[in-house]
């Protein structure tokens, strides 16, 4: 099949380095192929109603250092099950026939979708349903399978190393223990990471549930030994032994409808109450996904959208750019998609932050 034309769309929540992706992609299908390019507007919702514009070279220029995306993004659309509101009740209904029929309206020979799990699953959905696809690999929690790394996730950790060091200095001025809730879902690699790089004394995540009683030993160790402050770096989806998530809201018309958060206020409450100790609550939030990317996003997300390009040049539809190693290749989404990639217990991270005195909140 002659490809000529093709769409690419970004999908779920936004991230550092979609410009950069989708800059590649436009400069790489333009140069190598003389492909023309739709750029779909916020996600999924803009096939759904047809609202999109030509990409040209000149459109992604100047793009690469900025956040966000220039295409909008949409984490409530799903054609296979479309969420709308009708006299204030809400329906869901399969309406992924009518994104195909956009899809022979515009004449696009393939798609690039770019997003998370959810946006490359529904991107899989209408491959089956005879849409070339090939998928490229974003969020700041790194929570998808067959890649080592996705782009946005550096520049998270960047911000939240770069938030705690600002806590640093005013936990110590005041003695206290400084609680830094962190995104990620229902994995841990943010705090991991973010934890690590800085130097926080108690990382709490996902993956290994916590007791308070352990947190507070680890405070009142680090007094002990002299340091009167702290700082517990604690991921939106930690919980604590034999009890379940904290969640902030529910959106109904969200395919992921449970969004975490508060899990920061109910450590330092704990912890002030327990010990005396003044103790603050500090969440990160959406600041993790603003701004602009590092240069490994920047060069990752760049290397994602040429990849995404050579596989749809290569008829190698179904899969996703992925980082391995030191090389970017195509790996089948499916197996992309299957489960979320969370941190093992084990992991040479963990590992290494535990051999510095690190508390994971597990301790007996
Ligand atoms: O998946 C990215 C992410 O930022 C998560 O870390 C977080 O739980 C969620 O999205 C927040 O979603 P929203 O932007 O809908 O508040």
């Amino acid at each position: 099949m002659a490809i000529k034309r093709i769409g690419v769309l970004t999908g779920g929540g936004d991230c550092p380095g979609l410009n950069a992706v989708i800059r590649a992609v436009v400069k790489k299908a333009l140069h190598d192929h003389q492909w023309e390019v739709l750029g779909i507007h916020d996600g999924y919702d803009g096939l759904m109603h047809r609202r999109a514009k030509k990409l040209s070279a000149s459109a992604v220029s100047n793009i690469l250092s900025i956040g966000g995306t220039i295409l909008g993004t949409s984490n409530t659309a799903n054609p296979f099950d479309y969420a709308r509101r009708v006299r204030g009740k809400l329906i869901k209904e399969d309406r992924s026939k009518e994104a195909m029929a956009n899809v022979r309206k515009w004449k696009l020979d393939a798609l690039v979708a770019i997003g998370g799990d959810g946006t490359l699953s529904i991107a899989n959905g209408l491959r089956k349903l005879g849409l070339p696809v090939v998928g490229i690999p974003k969020t700041i929690d790194n929570d998808l399978e067959e890649t080592d790394m996705t782009f946005g996730h550096d520049t998270a950790v960047q911000i939240i190393s770069d938030a705690i060091d600002r806590l640093h200095t005013t936990a110590q001025s005041h003695h206290r223990v400084m609680v830094v809730e962190v995104m990620g879902r229902y994995a841990g690699w943010l705090a991991l990471r973010g934890g690590l790089a800085g130097g926080g004394d108690i990382i709490l995540i996902p993956e290994i549930p916590f007791h308070m009683e352990a947190v507070i030993a680890e405070i009142h160790r680090r007094r002990r030994e002299g340091k009167r402050f702290s700082i517990v770096v604690v991921a939106e989806g930690a919980t604590e032994r034999g009890k379940g998530y904290v969640i902030s809201k529910h959106l109904e018309e969200s395919p992921d409808p449970i969004r975490l958060g508060g899990i920061a206020h109910q450590v330092a409450d704990a912890i002030e109450t327990k010990t005396g100790i003044s103790s603050r609550p500090v969440v990160l939030g959406h600041l993790q996904r603003g701004g602009t990317p590092t240069a490994f996003d920047r060069d990752l997300a760049t290397r994602f959208g040429v990849t995404a390009v050579d596989l749809l040049a290569e008829g190698r539809f179904g899969e996703m750019a992925a980082l391995r190693g030191a090389s970017v290749r195509g790996v089948p989404i499916d197996r992309a998609v299957r489960r979320l990639k969370k941190v093992p217990r084990n992991h040479p991270l963990v590992r290494a932050a535990r051999s510095l005195g690190t508390s994971f909140g597990d301790e007996k």
